[in-house]
């Protein structure tokens, strides 16, 4: 089934018969995976445009286009590209169109991929926006969801940190609130809080959500998605500090519990290295799952 959407910009313009495609779609690439590959995009190219600095999305994004048989164009960092000349975003995106097939774009300001998306020949995929959304994040954290959890459906997810400038749990939270018997606690600071924009979706949805500001209330959920407090974010290099250390999770805060811990990378203190050998940790797992993701949105999306 295709797809209702030919661009992906923000994650609430995935229905759940996207989410349930996508998810059916990556079962698959993790079998073409398993076999080193194939050449479905054989001939096709994808341009990677990374305003913003990136490891797992970039990586992960050519990788995928290479595993399935296409290629890769790539600018990272705004200092060597026209951008820097004075070039427009919609001029970039018009000329690259012409280039490649399908185009990636990180970029720091909010609301570009949008604009991008209006004048893009070719389909276009938000690769993280400043601090609005990161919707190719969030399915594979649904995908990680599923896999850890074995559903997506009647999950607690709690999410704790940064959801004021967190572009990736504004997504994930977006694309799992689509799931029957979802609900939510939002843990942060005072003024880290979930923006109206996103929690005004889920009074649309029917998605019950609390707000807490205590660790402790995430470590009963089925899930428990930790955020990085987003440095580059803030005006204040005060505020940061005062807030960068505001949760910490260590192992000893996990005995005897089920939890799955999630995190988007790459992470800061908010979780001791000590974790990182318990049963919770999904991390390095949901960084994996980025790639069948992304493989099936280049199929999906270029219809192969
Ligand atoms: C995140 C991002 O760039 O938004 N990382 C990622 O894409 N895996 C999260 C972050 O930077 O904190």
């Amino acid at each position: 089934m295709p797809l209702s959407f030919s661009h992906l910009v923000s994650a609430d313009q995935i229905m759940r018969s996207d989410a349930e495609e996508i998810l059916a779609t990556c079962d698959e690439m993790e079998t073409v995976l398993k076999k080193g590959g194939d050449d479905r995009l054989k001939r096709k190219v994808l341009a990677c445009l990374f305003y913003e600095p990136s490891t797992r999305t970039r990586l992960s994004f050519e990788t995928a286009m290479l595993r399935l048989g296409g290629q890769v164009l790539s600018v990272e960092g705004a200092q060597s590209s026209s951008l820097t000349k004075g070039e427009s975003l919609e001029d970039t995106i018009r000329v690259v169109g012409q280039y490649a097939d399908i185009i990636a774009m990180r970029h720091p300001e909010e609301g570009s991929a949008a604009r991008a998306m209006l004048v893009s020949p070719v389909p276009f995929i938000n690769a993280g926006d400043g601090p609005n959304q990161h919707p190719t994040q969030g399915l594979l954290d649904l995908l990680t969801a599923r896999k850890e959890r074995g559903t997506v459906e009647n999950l607690t997810v709690a999410i704790a940190g940064d959801l004021k400038f967190g572009r990736t749990i504004h997504s994930f939270s977006t694309v799992i609130s689509l799931f029957p018997g979802t609900r939510f606690r939002f843990i942060t600071p005072p003024n880290l809080r979930m923006p109206a924009k996103v929690t005004n979706l889920f009074k649309e949805r029917g998605v019950p959500f609390e707000e807490s500001e205590d660790l402790q209330d995430g470590l009963d959920a089925d899930i428990l998605y930790m955020t990085r407090i987003q440095k580059e974010r803030f005006e204040s290099p005060e505020e940061y500090e005062r807030l960068k250390d505001a949760y910490v999770l260590h192992a000893k805060d996990l005995k005897g519990k089920s939890v799955t811990v999630m995190h988007a990378l790459p992470r800061n203190a908010e979780i001791a290295t000590d974790v990182d050998a318990l049963p919770n940790a999904a991390y390095f797992r949901q960084a994996q799952n980025g790639v069948p993701v992304r493989m099936a949105l280049l199929s999906l999306l270029l219809g192969a």
